[in-house]
């Protein structure tokens, strides 16, 4: 039995297998390869896309979904092991994942970190412990990871791009109003670099860089392949000859918990927005975004309407890359 928790633990070929059996099913969308099983869906934040993807790809694939947001319409969940539960939370993840192992065929879940620790936070206790005591595959539906929406933009990418090997991806850092996870960012850094890509990471200074597990991932995976991973506050360079620009705004590890003292060092690189001009130093570059975004902050309109915009394409491939990895799942 495999999980889908991070693509660092799924080799390439393993991930382009699927990659090729969802652009099968996006010709082909309504195939019974899951006639009967069924899949708990476990929500610990807010989602348009993961959540109606996931639910109606089950559908598509015969199966039926079961949402749950814990604390919300199901019972709040312990993570501590050992732990006294004569405050808050009702029931054990341990209870909590053999329960609905016993009813789905696969358990997926969303459980973004607290903000408050990021050493807490890295260890993704969550999913961790779902995946632990579930018997059945567990998918990562975005905790410090986004491993779906990695599918889904290399499916993009590659529908556009062909051969994807050794083109320049760049990972911009964007302005947002609030310190925002990193699991996407992460992930950009993942995916681009296991398939080969050119790799660069556009932040304002070494504050954004990202953990240095997702770091030193991205290294290894470049340098093996004969790429490279560059770093860059300067925003022309990284534009420069770009195939791909993927832009995410993301907090500073460095102050996690002290969100006041970062707010102004994020206030001062609001220029870092996508616009056209940037994108002109490009290679006709591709523009993404995991989505939602917040239009004119992160990128303009101008950008994200154009022609080498992939956000709509890349939200729509989750649905065919999730439907192949629950199958691939299910049937491992
Ligand atoms: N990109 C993404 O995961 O979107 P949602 O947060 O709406 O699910």
């Amino acid at each position: 039995m495999r999980h889908f928790l991070t693509t660092a633990d799924w080799s390439r070929d393993d991930l382009q297998a699927i990659l090729d059996d969802a652009v099968g099913l996006k010709k082909e969308p309504l195939q019974p390869r899951l006639k009967g099983k069924s899949v708990a869906l476990i929500f610990f934040n807010p989602s348009l896309r993961t959540r109606s993807s996931f639910d109606i790809g089950a559908f598509e694939l015969g199966a039926h979904a079961v949402v749950l947001e814990p604390g919300k319409g199901s019972w709040p969940i312990e993570f501590e092991m050992g732990a006294v539960m004569n405050q808050g939370p009702e029931e054990h993840v341990r209870e909590a994942a053999r329960v609905l192992s016993r009813y789905a065929d696969i358990i997926a879940v969303r459980a973004f970190p607290k903000f408050e620790d990021w050493q807490i936070d890295r260890q993704d206790r969550v999913i961790r412990a779902f995946a632990e005591h579930a018997t059945v595959p567990v998918i990562n539906m975005e905790t410090i990871t986004h491993p779906c929406q990695e599918l889904a933009h290399m499916m993009a990418v590659q529908d556009r791009l062909g051969e994807v090997d050794g083109k320049k991806f760049v990972l911009t850092w964007t302005y947002h109003p609030k310190p925002l996870n990193t699991a996407v960012a992460n992930s950009a850094l993942l995916i681009a670099s296991k398939f080969g890509m050119d790799v660069t990471l556009l932040c304002p200074n070494r504050d954004y860089l990202l953990d240095e597990r997702y770091m030193n991932l991205a290294r290894d995976y470049t340098s093996a392949q004969g790429r490279g991973l560059t770093v860059t506050h300067d925003i022309e360079e990284a534009y420069d000859g770009a195939n791909v620009v993927y832009a995410k705004s993301w907090g500073a590890l460095p102050y996690f918990g002290r969100w006041e003292e970062e707010k102004p060092l994020r206030d001062a690189h609001k220029h870092f927005i996508v616009d056209a001009e940037k994108m002109a130093r490009t290679d006709d570059g591709l523009f993404s975004h995991c989505l939602p975004c917040r239009r004119n902050v992160k990128v303009t309109d101008e950008v994200i309407d154009g022609p080498n915009s992939l956000v709509i394409e890349e939200a729509e491939n989750r649905l065919h890359v999730q439907k192949a990895l629950m199958s691939t799942l299910v049937n491992d």
